[in-house]
């Protein structure tokens, strides 16, 4: 049965990246947990989906931080906003998350204003404790986020991330941990720092940032072809690939699962969402962009191609589809 990893906690119904809503995704039947992890200027790992603050917290409505809204370059992208980087956790929770995605989820935005921005070590604890209370062991699934920009700000979480997974016991090779980028340098250099699983992203378009920055001109989709899954099969045990590289819009399968498997990859492939905006066109159901579309066709579809674990906005969706697709 594929994994159901909880894409930055159960998004569809709590603000992302909030302990409410990684609870929930437990509570749910996820199998694992996924924060997104950048630093703040004490260097505290904490869960954002990237250093920029103003999509998914309060910190606009705080007149004190009107200052600190800046403009930085991120990956090659000049973006305005206020950055978790320049704050100090004191700082940052001050903060209140929101929801990121108001106009589709609109339900969501009931717990705006509700709940603190998590860090790692707080989600780690709940961790612990769902899976001493709930019988099973509840993983965990940090994703480096923008390794190559949060270097260049001195603030690297590499070195913070291997001794917070050190000192909760959970660096072995057998620990339910996996650790995930879309760069491809900063997994290396992990692969000889920490025995746990290591997972490869491979986005559906661009480059991985380390490598553009280093002037190698290989690509994501040159990272999906049969040799240099080899490589990475070097430092990974799996890959994470955009769905769309597994089976495209309104197509057939690709052979990434089978190169994959071939390679001795898994492949954990994300995301699934229930909403018809994140839906191809042949699954959509008639109605709004927030409503449901024919979501369990798009799971099943998945496990047919064999993919091993699957990132989920709505973990107890996944749960159930997975249960009706593998007992056909
Ligand atoms: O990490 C898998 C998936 O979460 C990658 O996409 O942008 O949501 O972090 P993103
Ligand atoms: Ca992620």
């Amino acid at each position: 049965m594929p994994l159901v990893i909880a894409h930055r906690g159960a998004s569809g119904y709590r603000p992302e990246h909030t302990l409410a809503g990684y609870e929930l995704a437990a509570r749910m039947g996820a199998d694992y947990l996924e924060p997104d992890l950048v630093s703040t200027a004490d260097g505290v790992l904490v869960a954002r989906h990237e250093p920029m603050i103003g999509g998914t917290t309060d910190v606009a409505l705080h007149p004190g931080f009107a200052a600190r809204r800046t403009t930085r370059t991120v990956d090659g992208e000049t973006v305005t906003d206020w950055f978790a980087d320049d704050f100090t956790l004191a700082e940052l929770r001050t903060l209140r998350a929101v929801e990121r995605l108001p106009e589709l989820r609109q339900g969501n935005t009931v717990y705006d204003g509700l709940f603190g921005v998590p860090t790692f070590e707080e989600i780690l604890e709940l961790r612990a404790r769902l899976s001493r209370e709930l019988g099973r062991e509840i993983g965990v699934y940090p994703e480096t986020k923008n390794p190559t920009y949060l270097a260049g700000r001195g603030l690297a979480c590499e070195p913070t991330l291997v001794a917070v997974l050190r000192a909760h016991g959970l660096d072995r090779a057998d620990s339910p941990v996996f650790v995930q980028s879309f760069e491809t340098a900063n997994l290396r250099a992990l692969h000889d720092q920490l025995p746990v699983r290591l997972i490869q992203l491979l986005d559906a378009t661009g480059a991985p940032a380390d490598l553009v920055a280093a002037g190698d001109p290989r690509t994501y989709a040159d990272l999906t072809r049969p040799a240099e899954l080899a490589r990475i099969a070097g430092y990974a045990a799996g890959i994470g690939p955009a769905k769309q590289l597994v089976i495209p819009p309104d197509a057939g399968p690709t052979s990434l699962v089978a190169d994959a498997h071939a390679a001795g990859l898994l492949v954990h492939a994300y995301t699934f969402r229930n909403e018809n905006s994140f839906l191809p066109t042949g699954l959509r159901r008639e109605g709004r962009a927030d409503h449901y579309g024919d979501v369990l066709a798009e799971y099943r579809a998945f496990v047919d191609a064999g993919v091993d674990g699957l990132f989920t906005d709505h973990p107890d969706t996944a749960v159930a589809a997975l249960a009706l697709a593998t007992t056909r």
